[in-house]
């Protein structure tokens, strides 16, 4: 009997050591009292003169037979403005602070051509230039976001740009927009002091760069209508200093906010950074455990600025971010193309659920970038066109812009790799002004689901929907040949049971819930 027994046990459990594991999450989601808005500007993107980003993305050759406003794709603006892009940041990036804007205005004819030196060495033709970025923001129905070269341009120069831009006074400037075909003034709001200046943008020193923000912030004036938000040149990821030393010297008044960029690579080097689409479960972790850094990021960063704004005036503005892997092979190193899996939707989701959490102190965020390089939310070839599964994330999560933040209180299951750990399940919520509640859950855990069951106080409700996103493989991406591979489904494993929220969330999968 002892024999037989023990036989038993042991069937058992290679049995449940080779069944997934049933993980399951109580928790709270608090109703009662909203949050911080989390605002739409979190939801920002990004678009540089790198690659086909801009040049072959934004911005297409006249014989390209594809609709067209001018030269801008018009396939790409309308995919756009279903997600509601709230920014666009341009031209830069490192691009922006090498570029110089007088090049990129006038007769096209006439502008002058450059070497795009920190992207691939190729030639600017600076056929896309400020009216051009304009004409796009009007069809995109989005708000500028421009950032103004410091590192090798001047104070005049910076500042005459800005009335340019903004000023409705008669002035040279206004005289000159006006004889290039725009009368009114655009009223760009956005306004970035530079790009990475500890690097890219200058090699400066923290010290030297916040003399060097507070000059050239005096002179980007407000115009009549036209107050700018100054986004100060921030922190690389973890450094730390850059932030105490710009809080210490740069008074809150005078920036809107002050910058963070900070990229997930998969194997956590810039050498060798991960291919975008063959990687294995191990390299899967890395790469989470390198995208939930930015919870303690963000949360630092927060806490020095705490310090010396303890009523959270200056916004970090995370205005670049997203998963940076090796290029796609046989494309040209320099222009930063990559694919876009399963993966990389739930980096996304994993990350704009860390943004909606710190709604208080994150009031800006840009994915790096917008089409055809790095993170991107459409690929193009030639004529084909396609929207990647990153795309996907911020078509579900757009519910949560601008409504108000609901704290969800809970343990996440762990998911395991050898020895290491981190949180399976990530979550967000919000009420709308409408007063429905929107949930958005990432189980980042590629081999179990997850129970999750939640009371919601304060919330009246009576139903659930839901959407999802997830494939067979971590790996699946859309391609040219199979565009809608990886899609939107709807979701119907969310119910009511008594007054709680009871869901089973998939493995490797992002769910978001409408509560009506
Ligand atoms: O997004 C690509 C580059 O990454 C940007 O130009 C730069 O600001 C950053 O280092």
């Amino acid at each position: 009997i002892v024999k037989k027994a023990s036989l038993f046990l042991s069937a058992g459990l290679l049995l449940s050591s080779l069944l997934p594991a049933q993980l399951s999450v109580n928790a709270i989601v608090d109703g009662q009292n909203p949050a911080a808005v989390i605002s739409r500007h979190i939801y920002g993107h990004f678009s540089e003169h790198l690659g086909r980003c801009i040049y072959d993305g934004f911005w297409v050759s006249d014989t390209l037979q594809v609709p067209k406003k001018d030269r801008i794709r018009l396939d790409i603006v309308e995919a756009l403005k279903k997600i509601n892009i709230p920014n666009l940041r341009w031209p830069g990036g490192c691009f922006g602070d090498e570029y110089h804007w007088r090049d990129g205005i006038g007769p096209r004819k006439d502008r002058p051509y450059m070497v795009n030196t920190n992207w691939g060495g190729v030639s600017e033709d600076n056929s896309f230039g400020t009216h051009e970025f304009l004409e796009l923001c009007t069809l995109l129905k989005t708000e500028p976001y421009i950032s103004g070269n410091v590192g090798s341009g001047t104070v005049e120069e910076m500042a005459k740009w800005v009335e340019y831009l903004n000023s409705d006074a008669k002035s040279t400037m206004t005289d000159l927009r006006a004889q290039n075909g725009r009368k009114e003034p655009w009223s760009v709001k956005f306004w970035g002091v530079g790009n990475e200046s500890w690097g890219c943008g200058g090699n400066m020193t923290a010290e030297f760069y916040a003399d060097q923000y507070k000059r050239y912030a005096v002179y980007a004036r407000n115009y009549r209508n036209a107050p700018l938000m100054k986004v100060a040149g921030g922190a690389s990821s973890s450094d730390y200093n850059w932030t105490e030393v710009m809080m210490k010297k740069v008074h809150v008044n005078d920036m809107w906010g002050l910058s963070l960029h900070h990229y997930t690579i998969p194997t956590g080097s810039w050498g060798k950074k991960g291919s975008a689409t063959a990687f294995d479960e191990k390299e899967y972790f890395t790469t989470m455990k390198n995208c939930l850094y930015m919870e303690e990021l963000v949360t630092r960063h927060s806490t020095i600025m705490d310090k010396y704004d303890p009523n959270k005036k200056v916004a970090l503005a995370v205005d670049e971010w997203g998963i940076w892997t090796d290029v796609e092979p046989g494309t040209n190193p320099g222009f930063l193309y990559q694919q876009n899996s399963l993966r990389d939707a739930i980096v996304a989701a994993t990350t704009l659920n860390i943004f909606n959490n710190h709604s208080d102190r994150v009031r800006l965020a840009n994915l790096a970038q917008t089409v055809n390089v790095l993170q991107a939310l459409v690929l193009t070839q030639g004529r084909q066109f396609l929207l990647t599964p990153t795309y996907h994330v911020f078509d579900l999560f757009k519910v949560h812009h601008d409504a108000k933040r609901l704290n969800v209180a809970f343990t996440s299951p762990l998911y395991k790799n050898g020895d290491a750990k981190i949180q399976a399940l990530n979550i967000s919520a919000s009420i709308d002004s409408a007063g429905v509640v929107h949930i958005s859950f990432v189980n980042i855990d590629p081999n179990n689901k997850i129970s999750f069951r939640a009371a919601i106080p304060g919330v009246k409700w009576t139903n659930v929907t839901g959407q999802i996103l997830t494939s067979a493989k971590l790996t699946d991406v859309n391609s040219f040949d199979k565009p809608e591979n990886l899609k939107i489904q709807s979701f119907a494993n969310a119910k009511k049971e008594g007054s709680d929220l009871v869901v089973e969330l998939p493995a490797k999968s992002v769910v978001v819930l409408e509560l009506r």
